[in-house]
């Protein structure tokens, strides 16, 4: 019985925290040298070699800690998931493994990376830069869209207009940036498809988070977007536009979009703290989330003014687009 208890107690000991380079050899409790039980940790493929536990780098055996994190990472387990402080599971090259923040598993970073250039840049943080890069894209189109909606001759406000076209520019110049960056650093950045429709549903399902009630929201998105036939972005949009408080909805729906932007920025900065990425971390700080404040400060004043048009909301539109044509 106490042996039995013995070795469940040393199973279980074993399997815990084992780590590449530990020590498997005769140690009091009956194990000897090449026991390969006791480098199992349940994740990896290591083994007892000459006293360490290791693991085969081709027909290599490694054993310190860092050689053999570098060759053979953490293999996910069945239900692809990692050990608590390994990382995520990743496809690499066909095999399942967690990939860490501290970049000691080389096979993590993308094949596709410059390696030359790229260090301390892990394969998560690519991904989501080259996710940001399509949102502000998308942001561009929506505002280009939107450009285009208040140029026409039965809504005409040119002022509201030319805000939108600069503010198009804008966005296109943070994608931009964020190509430049990924860049730099000996990333791997990559294009999909921008719509319009996935644009204003990523938009409005952020926003329904926050607030359900606003039933105007990318509603002029919703006009000016092709769709196939029966989709629509969002029902219950009033279909007769003359009523349609045009500036107002226009900067409700760009405001939601800078919330949802920089939600999306403060979700890579926080990546970035986890990756100990500390030249990213100061871009974000220095290059976008000062600007999307003052951006989203901005368009919060344009709908309190022009909230604030209640007895004669036109006139005051009118006045207010003047303003912008400046
Ligand atoms: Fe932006």
């Amino acid at each position: 019985m106490l042996y039995l208890t013995l070795c469940v107690f040393i199973g279980l000991s074993a399997s815990a925290d084992v780590k590449p380079g530990d020590d498997c050899t005769t140690d009091g409790w009956g194990g000897t040298d090449n026991d390969d039980a006791k480098c199992e940790d349940g994740i990896t493929n290591m083994k007892c070699r000459q006293g360490k536990c290791t693991c085969l780098d081709g027909s290599i055996w490694v054993e310190s800690k860092a050689e053999c994190l570098k060759t053979l990472g953490q293999d996910c387990n069945s239900a692809n998931e990692c050990a608590p402080g390994q990382g995520s599971c990743k496809n690499v090259g066909g095999r399942k493994q967690c990939c860490n923040w501290n970049d000691l598993n080389k096979e993590c970073i993308d094949p596709e990376f410059v390696m030359e250039v790229v260090q301390n840049y892990v394969y998560d943080v690519n991904g989501e830069l080259v996710k940001q890069i399509k949102k502000e894209l998308q942001a561009s189109y929506v505002y280009q869209a939107y450009a285009s909606y208040f140029q026409r001759a039965d809504v005409a406000l040119m002022g509201v207009k030319k805000f939108f076209s600069a503010a198009s520019l804008e966005e296109r110049d943070h994608a931009q940036m964020l190509i430049d960056y990924v860049n730099l650093r000996g990333g791997h950045a990559e294009f999909g498809n921008i719509d319009l429709e996935s644009a204003c549903k990523a938009v409005l399902n952020h926003q329904n988070i926050l607030d359900a009630s606003n039933n105007t929201l990318m509603c002029i998105c919703n006009f000016v977007a092709e769709e196939p036939e029966g989709q629509d972005i969002r029902t219950g949009c009033e279909s007769d536009r003359s009523h349609w408080k045009n500036a107002l909805m226009a900067f409700e729906d760009a405001l939601v979009t800078e919330r949802f932007v920089n939600s999306e920025l403060l979700k890579i900065h926080k990546i970035a703290d986890d990756a100990k990425d500390a030249h990213l971390s100061h871009i974000l700080e220095h290059e976008f989330l000062d600007e999307q404040v003052s951006s989203i400060n901005k368009l919060a004043q344009y709908v309190t003014r022009l909230r604030s048009f209640k007895g004669n909301y036109f006139l005051g539109e009118y006045i207010f687009d003047q303003n912008l044509s400046k």
